[in-house]
């Protein structure tokens, strides 16, 4: 006969629906049972359901975190002879700043290891944008991850399977059951992944605005400091930026388009806004590695650039192929004259993503050159009739629902916007 189970998933689901606590014990039973197939995913659901409603308390969230994280293996990077950081960010409308970063950051001296996912709505997947590199290749074997990170000191690869595994199941049945929307349960879900891949330190960018997925600046602080409160809990060293997300960072959304507007920031060309965020991002890095280089420096040097093309060259792509271009390209023209108020992140990010940039479900493939470039960005004088935004499509029947995601998206005023700050707070 087996052993009674320890714990009576019934009860515990009852429990957290009316407000109670549960033990340390009593959480690592049930992420392990639910891994293991004894716990059903019908009562997870409701767990879940009562925690969104009910919170987790710092104590139940900590234990949360770490059950996630035994679910699997955790990477050992010692021994790099380099301090190891990475940075997250919850995801916004053309945020490539992990392009810029991670070989920014090595050229800095530290070595990156950013195991990253693919994008799903209307937030771009880093792993996509690489993807449109010819011959580059996302998934690494555990030695190949610490053999770049040895020799180049920057990694972007897709997390492997090993890796916190109960998150993925648990993230499955959130997203079908209305369960995503939890600070406690997104601060889990990502430390448990930085924390398992064995980073010293990182560094969050916490967005919020209309493309973000935290739209109110509240929610993103307190996202923030529910992860940084975590991740020091775990021994890492962990600051976060609450940055904006009301326009597309930088000119380029897509894939192929934005892979293109890192390489220029990397060869010192970056947009004004791209390059704010990414030195305001560098430098906590390097506050927390330890390090004492001026990232600014190295993205004029020519340094930053360099460990861009080994970091391609060492996953199979070649830095100097062409990329992909879309063969259609629609303008959207300014209907008046002034200056251009709102760029809204959100519409963009839709259109691009019907443009073909991102994917519907998980298994969907993306277009590499598909995307919008935003020639006009808010502050910025425009004409009646001037090209303010180009859409970029493989497949033309898509232009209509993309125009149709950019209504309202232009706001064109008389009188300049206020200029508004990017990083809006720090927290460590
Ligand atoms: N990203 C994650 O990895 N997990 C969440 O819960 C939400 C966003």
């Amino acid at each position: 006969m087996s052993p009674a189970a320890p714990f009576d998933a019934v009860e515990l689901i009852c429990r957290k629906r009316d407000g109670g606590e549960l033990s340390d014990q009593a959480i690592s039973w049930l992420i392990e049972g639910y891994l293991a197939g004894a716990v059903a995913d019908e009562q997870v659901a409701a767990l879940l359901m009562a925690i969104v409603w009910r919170g987790l308390c710092h104590r139940e969230l900590e234990a949360w975190t770490r059950a996630i994280v035994a679910s699997g293996e955790r990477l050992d990077l010692g021994g790099l002879g380099r301090p190891t950081v990475d940075k997250h960010s919850t995801g916004g409308v053309g945020d490539k700043v992990s392009l810029v970063l991670v070989p920014l950051l090595a050229a800095c001296g530290a070595a990156v290891p950013q195991l990253s996912g693919r994008g799903l709505g209307h937030t771009g997947g880093t792993l996509d944008k690489l993807e449109s590199i010819p011959g580059w290749r996302a998934n690494l074997t555990n030695d190949e991850i610490r053999a770049q990170l040895a020799s180049v000191g920057a990694v972007i690869c897709a997390a492997g399977a090993g890796l916190a595994p109960a998150d993925r199941k648990l993230y499955a049945l959130r997203d079908v059951t209305g369960t995503v929307e939890s600070i406690p349960l997104i601060a889990g879900s990502i430390m448990a992944k930085k924390i398992a891949e064995g980073t010293d330190a990182l560094v969050l960018d916490v967005k919020t605005g209309t493309g973000a997925f935290m739209a109110a600046r509240d929610d993103a602080v307190a996202l923030a400091r529910t992860m940084v409160g975590l991740g020091r809990a775990h021994g890492l060293s962990v600051s976060a930026l609450v940055t904006a997300m009301d326009a597309p960072l930088g000119r380029a959304v897509g894939n192929a388009l934005e892979v293109a507007e890192a390489v220029e920031t990397l060869s010192g060309r970056g947009p004004a806004d791209l390059v704010e965020v990414t030195l305001a991002l560098s430098r906590e890095m390097c506050a927390l590695a330890g390090l004492s280089a001026d990232p600014a420096r190295a993205l004029e040097d020519g340094s930053a650039l360099a460990r861009w093309r080994e970091m391609i060259a060492a996953q199979g792509g070649d830095p100097d192929a062409p990329l992909a271009r879309a063969p259609h390209v629609a303008p959207v023209r300014a209907g008046r004259s002034g200056v251009l108020a709102r760029l809204d992140a959100r519409g963009v990010g839709v259109a691009a993503w019907r443009l073909g940039a991102g994917r519907a479900r998980k298994e969907d493939p993306v277009s590499a050159p598909a995307g919008v470039v935003c020639l006009r960005k808010p502050g910025e004088a425009v004409a009646a009739g001037d090209v303010v935004l180009e859409l970029h499509t493989e497949d033309v029947t898509r232009l209509p629902r993309a125009l149709a995601a950019l209504e309202g998206a232009i706001e064109i005023t008389d009188a300049p916007p206020q200029a508004a700050p990017l990083v809006l707070e720090r927290i460590d």
